[in-house]
């Protein structure tokens, strides 16, 4: 199971970097706004930090203009895959990306049939929104297990990249799921380290040590 980090801010990413395991790096406009910086230049810094998949998403909503635009990302860094809205038009640009051999993410997405659709169009990644789909009152992770089992019984080779995670249980129910991918802020990759009895455990090994010491 790879882990990505669900950011745009530069000093996140260098702290998670150090960790080991950080496999990739999802953006999105929302997450480029808040660093106050342009789209290109977060992602040549990025790509310089994580040697990974890192997504950059398109702001074009028509398919001619995602394709211009999207080309353009993937021109940035080897490393860049292309994010795509789960609309006509984004399907349709996926389809491009695909014959072109340009890896892409298709977002926003909240349905089995929608992955259904991304994966006929040979999407590299599925992002579903599961922390979205439990605000409205539906059950998020339902949605990750049903599109895993609809690539199996196809052999889809679209990956499950599980987005919109809020919290370290998501991540361990995504992973029992079968998730290809987990994408998470990271205050979650953080959570991920901790139980109250590790921290315990360890403050009485330094204590006994100490006292062994005297
Ligand atoms: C993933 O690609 C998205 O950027 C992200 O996971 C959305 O998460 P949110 O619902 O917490 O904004």
């Amino acid at each position: 199971m790879d882990f990505f980090l669900d950011t745009g801010i530069i000093s996140e990413i260098e702290q998670a970097a150090k960790w080991g395991f950080v496999d990739g790096v999802t953006t999105n406009p929302s997450l480029i706004a808040q660093t106050g910086r342009s789209q290109k230049d977060v992602i040549t810094d990025i790509c310089k930090i994580i040697d990974g998949p890192i997504s950059a998403e398109v702001i074009s909503t028509e398919r001619e203009a995602m394709i211009k635009e999207g080309a353009a990302l993937a021109e940035l860094h080897d490393n860049v895959v292309i994010k795509l809205p789960l609309t006509e038009d984004g399907i349709s640009a996926c389809k491009w990306f695909s014959d072109n051999d340009i890896r892409t993410n298709v977002t926003l997405c909240f349905s089995a049939n929608q992955a259904l659709l991304a994966a006929k169009n040979g999407a590299t990644y599925i992002s579903p929104f599961l922390g979205r789909l439990d605000d409205v009152g539906q059950d998020g992770m339902q949605l990750i297990h049903e599109i895993r089992a609809i690539y199996d019984n196809y052999g889809f080779t679209t990956q499950v990249l599980a987005a919109s995670i809020r919290h370290s249980i998501h991540v361990k129910d995504c992973a029992l799921a079968g998730a290809d991918v987990a994408t998470m802020p990271l205050k979650v990759m953080k959570q991920l380290f901790k139980h109250p009895l590790t921290d315990i455990g360890l403050n009485q090994f330094l204590a006994d040590h100490a006292k062994s010491n005297k």
